[in-house]
């Protein structure tokens, strides 16, 4: 299939690097108010990409959940393929691909797993049904049965039915610390067709060398 004419013109705004903020969280959070006002499905739709220690990039989707100065947490199993490639290797890379803005957001960086205090706040800030998902979920398996997992939440609901849903054990969340390497923001080439505007802009460091 040659899909070499799908083309469209990029009109977009480029990028001026005067106008980016200093401080990449802030300048993060201006780009995601962006992207939700422009009507982006789940515009926290994240690529997460992770390297086991076999050298095997691998990549996925995440929701992200909260950002601040400390980094991009979102929670996932513990038991998964992509927890046990960032065990091996701690690093990660974050892609949010608002292509109806023109723009991605590219963030390399530390992984750290949040504290079980974190996780549990967070887990407790959840709708029940979600919470019940955590615990069905066993990811990275083949899905045998759509019955199965219907069973399996049935079970779990019968075993919480007195009372609040607890934190399963191998649930919780990694926050991606994005690293004094610069941020790449965006495709975003200006108007007609012409060149990429690679807009870099580095994090402050907070113990410059
Ligand atoms: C839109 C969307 C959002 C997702 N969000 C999450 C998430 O927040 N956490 C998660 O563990 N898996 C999420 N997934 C599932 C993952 O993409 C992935 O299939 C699963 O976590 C197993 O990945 P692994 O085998 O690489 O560990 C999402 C999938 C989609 C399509």
């Amino acid at each position: 299939m040659d899909i070499g004419d799908m083309r469209r013109d990029f009109e977009s705004e480029g990028l001026d690097r005067d106008a980016l903020d200093n401080n990449p969280v802030r300048q993060f959070q201006v780009w995601f108010e962006d992207a939700r006002e422009a009507g982006i499905l789940e515009p926290n739709a994240m690529s997460l990409a992770t390297t086991g220690r076999d050298g095997m990039p691998d990549l996925r989707t995440v929701l992200l959940k909260y950002f601040d100065d400390e980094g991009f947490v979102f929670y996932t199993n513990y038991g998964s393929r992509k927890a046990r490639e960032m065990e091996e290797n701690p690093q990660a890379a974050l892609l949010f691909p608002w292509i109806g803005l023109n723009r991605q957001v590219r963030i390399q960086g530390a992984v750290e797993k949040v504290s079980k205090a974190e996780s549990l706040r967070y887990f407790a800030s959840r709708p029940r049904g979600s919470q019940i998902g955590a615990w069905v979920s066993e990811q990275s398996k083949a899905i045998t049965s759509r019955g199965l997992l219907e069973q399996k939440v049935a079970e779990i609901k019968r075993k919480f039915s007195d009372g609040e849903v607890p934190l399963p054990s191998f649930w919780g969340g990694y926050r991606i610390v994005p690293d004094a390497r610069p941020w790449a923001n965006s495709v975003a080439p200006g108007s007609g067709n012409t060149c990429p505007v690679a807009g870099l802009f580095a994090r402050p460091l907070a113990n410059p060398p």
